[in-house]
């Protein structure tokens, strides 16, 4: 049984008369006549415009989805790379009709995907760049489709969770089989080709968490580094690049292993990498190593499997060992800001299975309750790609008495 999140944490104890106070406050907000008031007073009507527009594109997050989805399918932003191009000459391009496409290619520039350009010309807007220059953005927007499939009755989707229906249905349960508890060749036709198509939406779209990680944490003074769910071995392959004296090794259910060999073995690290085929569920962990590092696994389990991996993560790691976990993290209740970001990733993760979003402060809790001491979190500067925590694993007792009396 997953722990549910204690609400009870999230927000500071409010008195009596503060309650009050809200819910005067939310009735002043429901009125018609503040609302007419506040866009006739300068002072609040940039206040009353915003949050308007904000509930304006909650109404309407669908649409814009699609919009993109749409673009991604035609390979409109490939299209555009190069060159700016008239309606004309898109619809020639893509097949769709001008006057529906035109259409298309006005949502996209009012979502800042495309611009309008000289000559009556469309070309990428500052959001459309990215997706021309990273294709994991693209896969990702497919790939989402899945989940928006599930999601298209919200209230069926929410009534899965009872007790009496364990587990998921839907496109991304089927997609993610080891997020149900079991390894995919128990459930499908053609597991290899299953876990191809996960792995290297993984690999796509795991260049943007590994430039948080190597940006953020210092891997100088390790020399092994274990990953534990290595996927294609993206983030150990620039490791490996970035610091030419590590020695390396990646752990991943026996299957994915076998895929990575050989992509590890064309970015020409393969020599300083070594293998360890097995499952965290079963296995215990390779030990060698004094770095472990966990890049977005430990959110698609439950807190039951999460505590089993990091027991294990202690019992292989040497005194002194470090363990850092990289991931996804929804924001604690501390946070200045609110997150959309939290609001995709606890539907992704529960449409997944069995996993959950967790905030910096549940994994710090998690990580000493397996043992780890000196528990932190590391700054980095896009959290909206993942989040890191790290733990040390102490000196023994008898050891660290002995430095304490010196
Ligand atoms: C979401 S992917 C992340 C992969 C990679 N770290 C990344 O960030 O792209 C989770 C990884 O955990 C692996 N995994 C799932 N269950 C596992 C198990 N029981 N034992 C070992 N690895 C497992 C999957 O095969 C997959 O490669």
């Amino acid at each position: 049984m997953n722990a549910r999140v204690d609400f009870s944490e999230l927000a500071p104890a409010e008195s009596g008369w503060q309650e009050t106070w809200r819910r005067w406050l939310q009735r002043l907000y429901a009125s018609e006549r503040m609302y007419r008031w506040s866009l006739s007073n300068p002072l609040t009507r940039r206040i009353t415009r915003r949050r308007t527009r904000q509930l304006f594109d909650l109404m309407a997050g669908f649409v814009h989805s699609q919009v993109l989805l749409a673009c991604v399918r035609l390979q409109v932003f490939e299209m555009l790379a190069d060159t700016p191009q008239s309606v004309e000459a898109l619809a020639q391009r893509t097949g769709v009709p001008q006057a529906e496409l035109q259409r298309l290619l006005l949502s996209a520039v009012s979502l800042g995907l495309l611009e309008h350009r000289s000559r009556g010309r469309l070309g990428l807007g500052p959001l459309g760049v990215p997706l021309m220059a990273h294709p994991g953005i693209a896969q990702m927007v497919e790939h989402n489709h899945l989940l928006y499939q599930d999601l298209a009755d919200p209230l069926a989707f929410l009534q899965q969770g009872q007790a009496d229906r364990p587990g998921r249905q839907g496109a991304m349960a089927a997609y993610w089989p080891y997020a149900q508890g079991t390894e995919p060749s128990r459930h499908h036709a053609d597991p290899a080709e299953q876990i191809r198509r996960y792995s290297e939406l993984m690999a796509a779209s795991q260049g943007f968490v590994v430039q948080e990680i190597l940006s953020s944490y210092f891997f100088g003074e390790h020399r092994c580094v274990l990953d534990i769910g290595a996927g294609q071995g993206r983030f150990v392959t620039a490791l490996a690049q970035q610091v030419p004296h590590l020695r390396l090794q990646m752990f991943d259910l026996p299957a994915v292993l076998e895929q990575a060999r050989e992509r590890v073995a064309q970015a020409g690290v393969g020599s300083r990498v070594q293998f360890h085929p097995g499952s965290f569920l079963d296995d215990a962990l390779p030990q060698g190593a004094d770095l472990m590092t966990l890049v977005r696994v430990l959110h698609d389990h439950p807190d039951a499997v999460v505590r089993q991996i990091l027991r294990k993560a202690h019992q292989a790691l040497p005194a002194g060992g470090v363990l850092l976990v990289a991931e996804p993290m929804a924001q604690d209740a501390t946070a200045p800001a609110r997150d959309l970001a939290d609001a995709y990733y606890h539907f992704y993760l529960m449409a997944m299975g069995a996993g959950r979003l967790r905030t910096p402060l549940e994994i710090a809790a998690l990580l000493e309750e397996a043992g780890f001491v000196a528990v932190e979190q590391v700054p980095n500067a896009m959290p909206i790609h993942g989040q890191l925590v790290l733990g040390r694993k102490g000196l023994p007792r008898v050891l660290s008495d002995s430095v304490n009396k010196h």
